[in-house]
């Protein structure tokens, strides 16, 4: 079966590669509109969306996020005891790469970034997810490259940073999302896993 939205469910891929070129904000605004859209819990609609367009600031923000990583490299004997992720030689390799990139492998140059943040309550976050996913969708239909950054939750350990991105009192960054006109890049699909290993069926 096949129609635009399906189409467009299956076509979309994290882009991470961008032409040096703004988003306008009409446009943005329209994406944003999107996510309005999505399903929430009680339709209480529980996000913000703090959107950055400034470059420098992007730029500083991945840094950031490179700072934050290495406090927690240096920390990691205390941490391992809590964290047991932190013991495998895999996962510090990994984030010993993210900090010590000298190239933004963070937020990828991207020229938006769009936090959605919410307050902690159930459902919130997931809500918010939906909310990203369908900014996601809406940009891909404009031809607009996006991604999902998890490592922007790294921002979350310093509190200081929180309060200078304006994320209201009581609030936390629920989704990063990265935006830009995308660069040829192969588009190849990220393998899915085979319907047989993600369906139990009871009929
Ligand atoms: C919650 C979440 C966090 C993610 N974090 C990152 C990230 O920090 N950096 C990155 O490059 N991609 C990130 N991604 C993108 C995934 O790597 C990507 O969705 C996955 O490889 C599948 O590829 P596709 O989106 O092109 O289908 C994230 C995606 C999700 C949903």
């Amino acid at each position: 079966m096949t129609n635009a939205i399906m189409d467009a469910i299956k076509q979309r891929r994290s882009i991470r590669k961008f032409e040096d070129k703004p988003i306008d904000k009409e446009t943005l605004n329209q994406i944003i509109n999107a996510g309005k859209y999505a399903p929430s819990a009680k339709n209480d609609q529980p996000w913000r969306f703090i959107v950055i367009t400034n470059r420098n600031k992007i730029k500083e923000l991945s840094k950031n996020v490179q700072n934050e990583i290495k406090k927690i490299l240096k920390k990691r004997f205390i941490l391992q005891i809590t964290y047991k992720e932190l013991r495998k030689k895999k996962t510090l390799m990994f984030l010993y790469g993210a900090a010590m990139a000298p190239k933004d492998i963070i937020f990828f140059d991207a020229p938006a970034l769009i936090f959605i943040v919410t307050k902690k309550k159930q459902f919130y976050d997931e809500s918010c997810a939906c909310c990203a996913q369908n900014m996601m969708l809406a940009a891909h239909s404009l031809d607009i490259g996006s991604c999902w950054i998890g490592f922007a939750s790294f921002l979350s350990l310093n509190k200081q940073i929180i309060r200078d991105l304006g994320v209201p009192e009581g609030y936390h960054i629920s989704a990063a999302l990265i935006f830009g006109y995308g660069k040829n890049e192969s588009k190849q699909i990220p393998l899915r896993k085979p319907m047989a290993d993600v369906i139990n069926r009871i009929e």
